[in-house]
């Protein structure tokens, strides 16, 4: 059975190309190594031993996508090609829509050509804005406050109208992620953001590594138990666990429409991360207390137990392994994929 991973080039496409060659599925990937590199599609058919095609080109190309369903038998697709840095998409918003939205609609209009009904997007808890209850369940309401979000949100609402309209052949679930962090336990596989990193952990494994000289803590004074941030961060590795589990259930179900939190449902603090890097690496990471981020919420945390009931999805690792793999990536590859 062949699955099209968009975006397998990618932190979480890699991870979960990984984990479907090893479960005996084939792949086709597609990327335009926009925020990724080569090496790391090297790295997945080391890791596994295993060969697949990658078709270098843009989701946004529908001649590109249409001779990928023309060679291949393609059963099932994991969406997660796309732009994802939220300040970015303030300056060009255009570009998150035009990647983002309308090239996710392109890719189900090739789809439907080929009769090809099944699709795992990548959602973000990113669509709960300010989130009006913690835990957060999915029924939980949604919103945006950044063109990245409602990129998300937007798309969220073009597949549910896609699936309400052909009720009896789409078939499609929307995974929204907490945050994804740590790396394959090999240290091969792991995330490479370019430039200076935005998220909390990468930035905080470049401190430790001297790269960068400190961390910034965006504020001190939200309510939360130390008054930094509080996230749902999540095992890359388990993450793309549940995109195998959410295709299972897929191919069990037939036809729907279905939506599941991705996360632990543990929230963590910003000076809890930064305690527990410490403590594994055995670096100092020197950090000051900077003003809030524009646009951070106080506290983000899943409520996970629908994907754990209805996939039958439960997370392995816990925070230490998070940390110890991200060390260990961050170690062995000071400079990503370029090391
Ligand atoms: P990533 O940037 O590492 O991977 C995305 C991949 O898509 C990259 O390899 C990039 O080159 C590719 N890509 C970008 N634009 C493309 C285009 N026009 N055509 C073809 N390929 C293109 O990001 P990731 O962290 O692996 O995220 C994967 C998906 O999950 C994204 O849709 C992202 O929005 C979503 N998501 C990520 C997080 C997170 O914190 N990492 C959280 C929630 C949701
Ligand atoms: N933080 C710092 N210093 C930094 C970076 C982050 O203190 O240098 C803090 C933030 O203020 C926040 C926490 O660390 O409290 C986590 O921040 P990240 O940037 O790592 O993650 P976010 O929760 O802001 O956002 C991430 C992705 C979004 C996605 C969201 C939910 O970047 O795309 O998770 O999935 F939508």
């Amino acid at each position: 059975m062949t699955i099209l991973v968009t975006g397998g080039a990618g932190y979480i496409g890699t991870h979960t190309a990984v984990q479907l060659l090893e479960a005996g599925y084939d792949i086709v990937v597609i990327d335009n190594f926009h925020n990724s590199h080569i090496e790391a599609i090297e790295r997945v058919k080391r890791i596994t031993g295993k060969e697949f095609p990658l078709i270098k080109a843009d989701i946004n190309d529908q001649s590109a996508l249409e001779a990928i369903f023309q060679q291949h038998k393609i059963k099932a697709v994991i969406h997660f090609a796309g732009l994802k840095a939220v300040g970015e998409s303030n300056q060009i918003p255009l570009a998150y829509y035009r990647t983002n939205v309308a090239g996710t609609v392109g890719l189900c209009e090739v789809m439907e050509r080929h009769n090809c009904n099944t699709l795992v997007f990548s959602s973000s808890a990113t669509v709960y804005g300010n989130p009006e209850q913690v835990p957060i369940p999915e029924s939980s309401k949604t919103s945006a406050t950044n063109p990245y979000g409602r990129s998300k949100l937007m798309v969220e609402e073009i597949l549910a109208d896609t699936q309400r309209s052909r009720p009896d052949f789409w078939n499609i679930t929307l995974l929204r992620y907490f945050n994804p962090i740590g790396a394959h336990p090999s240290g091969q596989i792991g995330e490479d953001p370019n430039d200076i990193p935005n998220n909390l952990l990468p930035y905080v494994a470049q401190v430790a590594t001297g790269k960068l000289r400190q961390v910034n803590v965006f504020g001190n004074d939200y309510n939360t138990p130390d008054g930094t941030g509080v996230r749902d961060y999540i095992h890359v590795m388990d993450l793309s666990a549940g995109h195998l589990k959410a295709l299972e259930h897929l191919q069990n179900t037939g036809s729907g429409f279905h939506i599941f939190n991705l996360g632990t449902g543990r929230g963590v603090s910003v000076l809890e991360i930064i305690e527990k890097f410490r403590e594994i690496s055995g670096q100092p990471i020197p950090y000051k207390i900077a003003p809030r981020r524009p646009g951070d919420v106080a506290t983000c945390y899943a409520d996970p137990t629908k994907a754990q009931k209805v996939l039958g999805w439960n997370t392995q690792y816990g925070l230490e392994d998070m940390i110890k793999h991200t060390w260990n990536w961050q170690k062995q590859n000071p400079n990503g994929y370029r090391s």
